[in-house]
């Protein structure tokens, strides 16, 4: 088995990258290490390419062809909100040229298995208590739009070719599989916290006056490890005979509260942490938790661990020394 991962040096990829080298396959990764880094790929052969260039189509389909993959798993792309409502045009072109060059690239070398990287930023605002994969996208910002396009690009590949895909649409991913590969962006809560309280700043809680037990949002929090390994559980699912879904939420079905995570972080640092309450960010649906069904029956996959295993590996990952060397988050 090869598989062709690309985004393979980021976050979430290089854990994947991981796990499929532990099970002794074939791993090719391409990235243009815009954000990725290279020592996250070691003991993969690492090709840098920008997938979104109008070049990268043959450039892609002749990797795929000498590396005689059978599967793909696209990871690259832009994943900030914020940016996405700042330059739509990059997130349009860039998370969709992207795609579009990376779906005709296997369909040109007959790569016939793809898993695509979505996110739980489809369902925009959702007034559920869980939502489930039948709940109609709804997207609020330019970034998951573009995923929700995507997922209609692999159904139109599908069509068009012999292609087997599947949309995960990822929650809240923090915490680190390995120390090495931990996240060194500063952009969501568990980084953005930790790295606050390394510069002797309270961590800053946006909002409590929603409509929560503690008033501050809930999400569902999923250790990065275990969504590296629905990727795997998805590439045997393509691999199979019956193939009844093409998206799945990976979460916990748990939700945690922002004030529950900071406590989390306290507990795994042995130390008191007093936050700011801030104002709320605009567009923050007040809960997104995932119902985790559909994954489990089909997919047999389910989280092994909670938000204390987050907390602390990226606590661990950050003591080890794996501190933010890409994107630092703005001071104050
Ligand atoms: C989590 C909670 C904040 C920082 C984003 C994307 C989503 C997906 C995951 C990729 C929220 C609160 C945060 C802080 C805080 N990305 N918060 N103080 O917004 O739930 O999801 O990442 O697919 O599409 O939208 O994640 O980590 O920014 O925030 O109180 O300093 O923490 O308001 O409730 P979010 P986040």
């Amino acid at each position: 088995m090869t598989t062709l991962v690309i985004g393979g040096a980021g976050y979430i990829g290089s854990h994947v990258v991981r796990l499929l080298l532990e099970q002794g396959q074939k791993v090719i990764v391409v990235d243009d290490l815009s954000t990725g880094l290279r020592r996250r790929t070691e003991g993969a052969e690492l090709i840098e390419l920008d997938v979104t260039l109008p070049d990268a189509r043959e450039k892609l389909a002749f990797q795929m062809r000498a590396s005689g993959a059978d599967s793909v798993i696209h990871f690259a792309a832009h994943k900030q909100v914020g940016e996405s409502v700042e330059n739509p045009e990059m997130y349009w072109h860039d998370n969709i040229g992207g795609l579009a060059n990376v779906l005709a690239a296997c369909a040109s070398a007959e790569v016939r298995d793809v898993v695509f990287s979505s996110s739980a930023a489809v369902y925009g605002m959702p007034d559920v208590d869980l939502v489930t994969e039948d709940l109609a996208p709804q997207p609020i910002n330019p970034y998951g739009a573009t995923k929700y396009v995507g997922e209609w690009m692999l159904a139109d590949a599908e069509r068009a070719h012999d292609m087997r895909t599947v949309a995960l649409r990822y929650f809240n991913v923090a915490g680190a599989g390995w120390p090495e590969l931990a996240d060194t962006a500063v952009m969501n809560l568990v980084p953005i916290v930790l790295d606050r309280l390394e510069r002797g700043q309270a961590p800053v809680v946006f909002g409590d006056g929603y409509d929560t037990p503690d008033g501050t949002c809930i999400r569902d929090y999923v250790h990065v490890l275990d969504l590296a390994h629905a990727h795997i559980a998805a590439l045997d699912y393509l691999r199979g005979e019956e193939r009844p879904h093409r998206t799945f939420n990976v979460g916990t079905g748990e939700g945690s509260s922002v004030l529950e995570v900071i406590d989390a972080i306290a507990r795994a640092q042995g130390i008191e942490i007093t936050p700011e309450i801030g104002e709320a960010r605009a567009g923050d649906p007040a809960r997104l938790i995932c119902s985790g069904d559909r994954i489990a029956r089909t997919l047999g996959w389910k989280s092994e661990h909670g938000l204390d295993d987050i907390v602390r590996s990226a606590v661990e990952a950050r003591t080890a020394g794996i501190t933010p060397d890409v994107e630092a988050y703005p001071e104050g």
